[in-house]
This record gives structure tokens, sequence and C-alpha cells, in this order.
């Protein structure tokens, strides 16, 4: 049983926890109660032994058009910067250590794109249009984006994209690099519950050492990362899955793995 949220729809299948943004009034627009429940939700399926990966998604037709304007639009500086704006809720998608995959169908703009580059990849629509416009409410992106944008697309493609608010197609990301896979909208979603129930199937100690050493190559030197992936990959030979996964490969059978 699920826990009942105003704002956000969870559900499992199998090893895979699935968390969709629900305000379609609003084209899921980030308010403070939806990104309360998006860490609650979270964290619920990061502590959930029987989970393996975690799939973020809006609807077909919206994954989130940004924070919420009409929730903002009369905060002062004090408001903002006494509660520290775009991070309660937001920055526990940093928190996460399971894999966490975006799926993208139609607007993924402000907040909304932010979100999605704060998961681990992004499965997007043939729909999906993504953007950073928050210079057209004389703002700047507030959770990230003018940080994870240009480590995705680089700062040629960043600097557009943030300088002119506008949006792009599913085509172009793909193009650039923003997302990893585009596939007709109406696909999306079974797409990735595949992709994630097969990562899901892999080691959970061995995927979540997977995302430490990958988050190391934006947050440390290349010596520093290459250290720390050298000593995950030397840890994971103390694992059990470790030894099954290549008894499996010499044995030539499939492997039982136990996520342990
Ligand atoms: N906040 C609050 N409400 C929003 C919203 C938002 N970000 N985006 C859409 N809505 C609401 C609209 O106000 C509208 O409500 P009403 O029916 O009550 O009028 C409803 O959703 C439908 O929206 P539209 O009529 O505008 O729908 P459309 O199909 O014509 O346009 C859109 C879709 C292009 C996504 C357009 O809604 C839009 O541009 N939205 C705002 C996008 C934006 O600027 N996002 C950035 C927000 S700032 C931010 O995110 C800061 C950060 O870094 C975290």
């Amino acid at each position: 049983m699920q826990p009942a949220y105003e704002a956000i729809l969870t559900e499992t299948r199998e090893r895979v926890g699935l968390i969709r943004f629900n305000r379609p009034k609003q084209l899921n627009a980030l308010n403070d109660t939806m990104m309360r429940e998006l860490g609650e939700a979270l964290l619920a399926f990061d502590a959930d032994d029987s989970i393996g990966v975690i799939v973020l998604t809006g609807s077909e037709k919206v994954f989130a058009a940004g924070a919420d304007i009409v929730g903002m639009k009369d905060f002062s500086f004090t408001d903002v910067y006494r509660s520290d704006y775009f991070t309660r809720g937001w920055l526990t998608l940093r928190q996460v250590r399971k894999p966490v995959i975006a799926v993208v169908t139609g607007y993924a703009l402000g907040g909304g794109c932010e979100v999605a580059m704060m998961c681990d990849m992004i499965i997007a629509g043939e729909n999906a249009r993504f953007g950073q416009p928050e210079i057209k409410l004389g703002i700047i992106p507030g959770a990230g984006g003018t940080q994870r944008l240009p480590l995705a697309v680089g700062k040629a493609k960043a600097m557009d994209l943030l300088y002119t608010g506008r949006t792009i197609d599913a085509q172009e990301a793909d193009r650039i690099g923003l997302v990893s896979r585009v596939v007709p909208a109406a696909q999306a979603l079974d797409l990735a519950l595949e992709v994630a129930a097969e990562i899901a199937s892999f080691p959970l100690p061995a995927l979540m050492m997977l995302k430490e050493s990958v988050n190391r190559a934006y947050e440390s030197p290349l010596s520093e990362g290459l250290l720390f992936e050298r000593r995950m990959v030397h840890a994971l030979f103390a694992t059990e899955d470790q030894k099954e996964g290549m008894a499996a490969f010499v044995e030539k059978r499939k492997p039982g793995f136990r996520h342990r």
C-alpha cells in the first residue's frame, strides 16, 4: 500500500519505484507540497530494500512546467533567502543513492528541466520540450540549471538556452546530449520501466557505487575521481554478487543476484 499524497502518485512495479507529478491543471508546476512529497517518496523508495531503481515522470503531456510562479510571485528577498528557496524537497534528489531515471514527455521547463537533470538519465518522448525560461521572468535558474546544463551540453549550448530562454525539442535535446534516448511519447514510460527493471536486476551495491563514482566526475579532479572509482571496484570484490556474477559467467548460466 503506497502512502496517499496530494500532488504526486507513487506505485511499485516489482523492483522499480515509480513517482509521477500530479498537478495536471497547473501543468505540474512544482509547488512546496509537491516538492516535499517528492522528497518523502524518494527517501521512502531509497530506504526500501525491495526497490532497486526509481523512475520519475509527469503525464504524457507535461513533465513539469517549472517552479510554481503563482505561488512565488509575491515572495520577497527575505522570504526566499530565509527559506533557502528551491532547496527543501528539491535537494532530496541529490541524496538518493539508487539510480533515478526521469521520463520526460511534454514540457520540462525551468525547475522541471532542472529536476530532470538532477536524475541520473533522461528518457524523452518525441513530444518532450526542454528549456530554462527563467530569464523571461526576470530571474535565473535556482535549482542547478546554470551548473548542470553546461556540464550536460557544454557552455555554448547552455548559454544560448539560458540567455534566450528558448525551448528545444526532443531531437535537439538528444543531439546535444541532454537526454539518453528518444522514443514515441506513448512508449516512453513503458520503455523506461523496462530499462529500469533491467537495471534493477543488477546488484544494487554495484549500482550505488557506479552512481557515486560517476557523480565524482562532476565534483572532484580527475585523479580523485579515478582513485575513488578504483577503491569502489576493489570494494565490490568483497560482495557476494561479484562472486556470483563471475561464477555464473564461467559456468555459462544466468546469475542469481541477491543485492549483497
Ligand atoms: N507555475 C504556475 N502555474 C503554471 C506554470 C508555472 N510554472 N506553468 C503553467 N501554469 C499554469 C498556467 O498559469 C495555467 O493556469 P490557468 O489555467 O489557471 O490559467 C495552466 O497552468 C495552463 O498553462 P497555459 O495556459 O500557459 O498552457 P499553454 O499550453 O498555453 O503553455 C507553457 C504551456 C508553455 C508550459 C506555459 O504554461 C509556460 O510558459 N509556463 C511557465 C514556464 C516557466 O516559465 N517555467 C519556469 C518557472 S521559474 C523556475 O522554474 C525557477 C527555478 O529555477 C526553479
